[in-house]
């Protein structure tokens, strides 16, 4: 069986991009793949966070990936830092990429645009992702667009590796959905829609109340056309609510713009609001069972040991191919 790995930061409520990039597609794949998925919190602290909140953040989204459909049986669910490997690689991963190829990733670049302080971690993030994914043999990795470029660092680094020290590593496939890739800011339609954005009103969370989605999508950014067509270049807005309401109603995009001809965005907005209510509604009713749950806490422990185990093989065999510590008789 081929092997899947993704990983999301605990960075914040999740948003629907999230959802719709990423976490949609787990839920697809986990019956036809052996899947790893992660909660990145070593990433995260690549960034400021709150020790409370980002405690808080880790368990919620453990929650949430359970919410929306991982069945835990059939797929390892875990938190990063609690399998070391995922730090003994990523330093190894660091000792194999170039500085400059860190600094040309366009995440960084954004990252620490304007920032007198920033982390060396932000730079060195990749290379840590890397080793998340090298380290389960993974064949796939399901992400929004927005990770491709470090996807394709990703496979350099393991054809890297392979070729100078020793060929251990299998050079992973990304996949990115073919509508939703990027779900963009409601406040800004040219922007990516981001859990970390300090205006609320760009993103909604998987926990939004529904009074809160109606709001924030009557108040999303369109255009004064009144036309419902889907045309990312001249109607981001638009095109952006037609995608969610989409993929989250399952009725394609051309339906959409037919049943919405000549008549303006009040309804369009309501519907795509009332899609979006609809599709969280039995997501936010599951987390809320979950959440404080004991059972939550046992997937974890479990979720970590299977990860354990897997990912101390790999260590084994990279400090191997380095010559990192002491042959034994
Ligand atoms: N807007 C988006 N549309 C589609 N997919 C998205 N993803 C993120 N935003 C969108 C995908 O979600 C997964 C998890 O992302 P992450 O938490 O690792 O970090 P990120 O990509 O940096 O996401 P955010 O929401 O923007 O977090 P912050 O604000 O903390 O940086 C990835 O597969 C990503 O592609």
């Amino acid at each position: 069986m081929k092997t899947i790995f993704s990983g999301i930061q605990p960075t914040g409520n999740v948003t629907l991009g999230n959802y719709i990039g990423a976490m949609k597609q787990f839920v697809d794949l986990q019956n036809d793949y052996d899947c790893y998925f992660c909660i990145v919190d070593q990433h995260a602290i690549t960034q400021p966070q709150d020790r409370l909140q980002l405690r808080k953040s880790i368990k919620s989204l453990a929650a949430l990936y359970l919410a929306v459909g991982l069945d835990p049986e059939k797929a390892t669910l875990f938190i990063q830092s609690e399998v070391p490997a995922h730090a003994q690689a990523g330093w190894m991963m660091q000792c194999v990429a170039y500085i400059g190829e860190l600094e040309r990733m366009t995440q960084f670049k954004d990252k620490s645009a304007g920032k007198e302080a920033v982390s060396a971690g932000l730079l060195t993030y990749p290379p840590l992702m890397a080793a998340d994914i090298l380290l389960y043999k993974t064949d796939l990795v399901p992400v929004g667009e927005d990770q491709k470029q470090h996807l394709e660092l990703t496979r350099d680094l393991a054809e890297r590796f392979n070729k100078k020290y020793n060929d251990i590593f299998t050079v992973p496939e990304v996949r990115i959905p073919k509508i939703g890739a990027r779900i963009m800011s409601l406040a800004d339609p040219t922007k990516k829609m981001s859990k970390s954005d300090p205006n609320q009103k760009a993103f909604i969370t998987l926990l939004d109340d529904p009074k809160v989605i109606e709001k924030k999508i009557k108040s999303a950014v369109t255009d004064s056309e009144g036309i419902v067509k889907f045309d990312k270049e001249n109607k981001p807005g638009v095109s952006n609510l037609l995608s969610i309401f989409s993929i989250l109603s399952g009725i394609s995009i051309e339906d959409l713009e037919k049943k919405y001809e000549g008549k303006g965005y009040g309804d369009f907005k309501a519907d795509t609001a009332a899609a979006v209510i609809n599709a969280l509604q039995p997501i936010q009713e599951k987390y809320y069972s979950l959440v404080e749950s004991d059972e939550l806490d046992e997937i974890l422990d479990r979720g970590a040991e299977r990860a354990n185990a897997q990912a101390g093989k790999m260590i084994k065999k990279m400090e191997s191919a380095m010559g990192l510590g002491r042959k034994r008789k």
